[in-house]
């Protein structure tokens, strides 16, 4: 449904008179989340805030002192919140007793440097295993038991596996007070400033080097019933379910009640082995873009989310009991070398078991994509499905997947991984994280509505045509060359300067397009040309009637450059250059 003129001139006078990641303020609310029309939206200090971020390596804040020239870099690259790892080993050295010395710096210093803050509890599983428990938890592995593979074995060819069982009460009851603890004292310290947004709980979780945990305990549960809370919510929710975990139970005849093999097919024989990476399955070659494994096993896939749903559940609920803003757990997804579950974290928050962790873990507010794979809007598609929000915690750093994600996807935020160290932010996405910055209370007033969205082209593309607001926007691949090619009337590049813009690798272009009034746009990406036709009654042509280039300060909109003349081919080309362009059209005989 489109939004009233009046209702948007509303939110822009809001949203417009604020500076996206100004601190100053505090407000009583704590962060939380909030729904714009299909989009979901992080709202701090009662205005809504776009995470433009980027993800330290796991240890980077074990050492303040090592983090000192990192903070400077950051700043540099125009991130607005930055997401951090807090190590429960490091939190919880002896049982019982916090050490608070690690949190307290990098809010400090967040706040020094006027950043945001997500922060990853590392507690019981990373990347599938247990490396970040404190050492009173490794050693005891009685009272803190692990999961089995194989035929009750801890080792299978590929390896042996130490990773904590989600079948224990005493893990669950451990993790959960630790983290309790962290959420008391975040609200303690922040509970006032809203530095930290959200918390990451866990990382990656899932089985790996099998498909389930085979320890006694798991075999007990694997061999009983179905719970019936997780069947009534399939029940209530059936024809809404996740098209490809449908199909599994509609293979099984839909049944009411069952063990998990009865009603959701055959799990892994114990004895057959997992190949460590292999781009084919025992079903054959997979399309991992569109499906899941094909009735591969599906029954350990569902039952191990259904059990680090229901551990994490307990967790995060501790948690936000403390202190409640949202929380998010990430997933770690089937790459094209991994065919079978157990190659990837099998029970992680894949798509393929989204209803599952809905099921067992309602507490839990977003189930998040780590994001490097090529087929990068499917995945978005992915995980939008159902009213899922979108956050993107961990990813590489493609300026046109950012532009993709927020306009199109309605983000939350947008985070790739390891800025610290070997990943430093490059200046293309550092370029496009200040422009999103300055533009996000409009991008923000829009998001969720059919005012705003966005493209990307690479070379070699057809001309692609966009609806937005009265117009039709033909978008056209122009490249490096963000300004007008030498063959348009009037150019302003020399045949030389169009030929060097050529020589470098194609730039994949990428935008975000906003209508923002009934002849008014404004974009900001780079690459493409952009032609309108009107798509309401009146005069056909369309002219450039006033093109600025500009930034907001303060809120304000300051011209930085009218664009006429050489700039706009006399007003004929519009071309997209790495910048925020407001454009008014008008419309001719
Ligand atoms: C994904 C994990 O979640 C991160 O902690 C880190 O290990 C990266 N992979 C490394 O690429």
């Amino acid at each position: 449904m489109r939004m009233s003129r009046m209702f948007f001139f509303g939110l822009m006078l809001c949203a417009v008179g604020v500076i996206a990641n100004s601190q100053t303020q505090s407000g009583a609310d704590a962060p939380h989340l909030q729904k714009q029309g299909n989009a979901t939206q992080m709202v701090v200090d009662g205005k809504p805030f776009l995470i433009l971020s980027g993800e330290l390596t796991n240890n980077a804040a074990t050492s303040l002192e090592s983090l000192e020239p990192i903070w400077p870099k950051l700043v540099a690259a125009n991130l607005n919140a930055v997401i951090v790892g807090v190590s429960w080993a490091q939190f919880e050295p002896e049982e019982g007793k916090f050490n608070y010395s690690q949190v307290d710096g990098v809010i400090a210093k967040a706040r020094e440097n006027n950043l945001r803050i997500v922060f990853i509890w590392f507690g019981c599983w990373k990347n599938g295993t247990s490396s970040f428990p404190p050492y009173w938890v490794k050693k005891d592995y009685e009272r803190f038991p692990r999961i089995q593979i194989g035929e009750g074995k801890t080792v299978s060819s590929s390896g042996p596996v130490e990773l904590l069982s989600t079948l224990s009460d005493a893990t669950r009851d451990a993790d959960a007070r630790a983290f309790a603890a962290l959420m008391s004292h975040i609200k303690e310290v922040d509970g006032a400033q809203h530095t930290v947004l959200m918390m990451q709980v866990e990382n990656e979780v899932g089985v790996l080097r099998d498909t389930r945990d085979r320890s006694p305990a798991a075999n007990r549960a694997f061999a009983g019933p179905v719970p019936a809370e997780l069947m009534k919510y399939l029940e209530s929710h059936k024809e809404s379910l996740i098209p490809e975990f449908r199909q599994v139970w509609a293979a099984n005849g839909y049944k009411k009640s069952g063990t998990w093999e009865e009603v959701f097919g055959p799990g892994k024989p114990a004895t057959l082995e997992i190949p460590i990476q292999t781009t084919v399955s025992i079903l054959g070659p997979l399309d991992h873009e569109n499906s899941w494994q094909k009735l591969h096993w599906a029954s350990d896939e569902i039952f191990m989310a259904w059990n680090y749903a229901r551990f994490l559940e307990d967790v995060v609920k501790a948690g936000k009991d403390a202190y409640n803003i949202p929380m998010y757990v990430n997933a770690w997804l089937q790459q094209p070398n991994h065919a079978w579950p157990g190659t990837y974290p099998c029970g992680g928050p894949l798509p393929q078991v989204h209803d599952i962790w809905r099921a067992g873990a309602p507490d839990i507010d977003i189930l998040a994509p780590d994001l490097y794979l090529e087929y990068f809007d499917s995945v978005c598609e992915r995980f939008t499905r159902n009213g899922n929000p979108l956050f993107i915690p961990e990813t590489s750093t493609n300026p046109a997947n950012l532009m993709v994600a927020v306009g199109k996807y309605n983000t939350i935020g947008f985070s790739p991984f390891g800025v610290d160290g070997g990943r430093p932010i490059p200046v293309e996405l550092a370029t496009a994280y200040g422009l999103l910055n300055q533009l996000s209370p409009i991008i923000l007033a829009h998001q969720g509505t059919d005012t705003i969205t966005a493209a990307r082209m690479n070379q070699g593309d057809q001309p692609k045509q966009v609806k937005l607001g009265n117009y039709t926007l033909t978008l056209t691949y122009i490249g490096r060359n963000t300004h007008i090619p030498p063959q348009a009337k009037g150019g302003v590049e020399t045949p030389a300067q169009f030929a060097a813009a050529n020589a470098e690798p194609p730039l994949e272009a990428a935008a975000i397009f906003i209508s923002t009034g009934p002849d008014e746009y404004y974009f900001v990406g780079r690459g493409m040309r952009v032609d309108f036709t009107p798509n309401t009654p009146g005069p056909q042509n369309v002219g450039l009637g006033d093109v600025q280039e500009g930034k907001f300060v303060d809120g304000k909109w300051v011209v930085t450059r009218q664009i006429e003349g050489d700039d706009d081919a006399q007003g004929e080309i519009l071309t997209l250059r790495n910048s925020i362009l407001r454009v008014k059209l008008y419309r001719f005989p």
